[in-house]
């Protein structure tokens, strides 16, 4: 059955709102997403009902504070295929990949490689520059196709013995391109690598199940999930977290502490040093709860029906270039305007109550593999309609006619 945007967006209060006087039309769901009416009462519900520290506490509300994080952290678990105890909640999508990379980067050595690919987010570069910096480790990138493909030639042909870890996005926030995962997975394992997947965009898109890709680590945000800020996940295989060394210390990730020695709690907790997000974990929960009783399948049915409307509406125009045509990728036009910069792009959308997103969207390498500085980008949420589509193809034909 075809999904029922109307209704779904009702359960948005933001996207009844104005924006310079024109309804808003919100297609930046890749930078991070509106939030829907169940995230919204179970974090004011809690805050008004339940609320306590979690773990340590003996009290009925302590006790059922920490029964409600838990339930967040089952709710993550089965979204992706997991067990609960390989699911570690840290502060986004970033800090895990900074948490694996500082907890691997203590057993790498100089000339020890990692190999990523040009279209990472920087929260997928970044953290392993540090391991070059400091410790002489060497960065490897899988360069992309003219069409926003991952090349697939040189991505076998780059793995190596001494690759110790590939790291690669499941999907592009650029491109929308969909990286084939558990074929990338299968060629690392071989040559005795692990694998960290940034299912920031895709998670949101697709179904992911870590099992069936069988990676090593799996990260994502909440905050593009429909759910709040502050919170993301860490999916570990089990054997893996038990070999990362701890990242932060103090309270809740030890077994005991002594003047002279420590021992530290099994995974997840390890990894969860002090009072943990506890709203937005109860938040996330619920958003993927209610996401869980949608049907995921027609919702990316009709996010790429959008993206492809708004292709047609601008087939006609000589004057846009599309970043990104990889075959089946997610519902993301990255696009730059002749004679315009990306930023005014933005701005003039903003003035017809349209978000869209302009820069680099975190990803420099990749700009400059396409020859271009920045580029504006609207991406597709399932709260989008085709009128909204529709007015978005004709806003940015007027917006064109501004630079001509
Ligand atoms: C592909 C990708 N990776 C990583 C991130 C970083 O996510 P966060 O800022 O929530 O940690 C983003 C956010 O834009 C992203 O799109």
């Amino acid at each position: 059955m075809a999904f029922d945007a109307e209704a779904a967006r009702r359960e948005f209060p933001i996207l009844t709102r104005t924006v310079n006087g024109k309804p808003l039309i919100y297609l930046d769901s890749a930078a991070s997403a509106q939030k829907p009416r169940p995230v919204i009462q179970a974090m004011v519900g809690a805050m008004e009902h339940s609320y306590a520290n979690v773990h340590r506490g003996l009290h009925t509300l302590a006790n059922e504070t920490t029964e409600a994080y838990e339930r967040a952290r089952q709710s993550v678990a089965r979204f992706v295929g997991a067990a609960e105890t390989e699911i570690v909640f840290t502060k986004g999508a970033t800090e895990a990949i900074n948490l694996v990379a500082s907890g691997l980067g203590q057993s790498l050595k100089a000339g020890d490689e990692i190999l990523l690919t040009e279209m990472e987010h920087h929260a997928n570069i970044v953290p392993w520059h540090f391991l070059r910096e400091r410790q002489g480790v060497v960065l490897k990138f899988v360069p992309v196709l003219d069409d926003g493909r991952l090349d697939m030639a040189a991505y076998a042909d780059l793995i190596t013995a001494k690759t110790k870890l590939v790291g690669v996005t499941h999907m592009s926030n650029v491109l929308g391109t969909v990286n084939p995962v558990a074929e990338i997975a299968r060629l690392a394992h071989a040559a005795g690598a692990l694998v960290l997947v940034d299912g920031c965009q895709s998670v949101v898109h697709m179904g992911v199940d870590v099992k069936a890709l069988d990676v090593d680590f799996y990260v994502f945000s909440s905050h593009k999930l429909y759910g709040p800020t502050g919170i993301g996940v860490l999916y570990g295989k089990a054997e893996r977290l038990a070999d990362l060394p701890p990242y932060q210390g103090g309270g809740e990730m030890i077994g005991s502490v002594a003047l002279d020695a420590i021992t530290y709690a099994d995974p997840p907790h390890r990894f969860e040093a002090g009072t943990p997000p506890i709203l937005e974990a109860i938040g996330f929960g619920a958003a993927l709860d209610w996401l869980m009783k949608l049907d995921r399948e027609a919702i990316a049915t009709h996010e790429h029906a959008l993206y492809h409307r708004v292709r047609e509406g601008l087939a006609g125009a000589n004057w846009l270039k599309v970043l990104g045509e990889a075959p089946g990728k997610g519902a993301i036009l990255s696009f730059t305007i002749d004679g315009a910069h990306a930023h005014d792009v933005a701005q003039i959308l903003d003035r017809y109550g349209i978000a869209v997103r302009a820069g680099t969207h975190c990803a420099e390498p990749l700009m400059r593999r396409f020859g271009v500085t920045s580029s504006a980008r609207a991406s597709f949420a399932l709260y989008n309609t085709e009128a909204e589509a529709d007015a978005f193809v004709e806003a940015l034909t007027r917006t064109q006619a501004f630079f001509a």
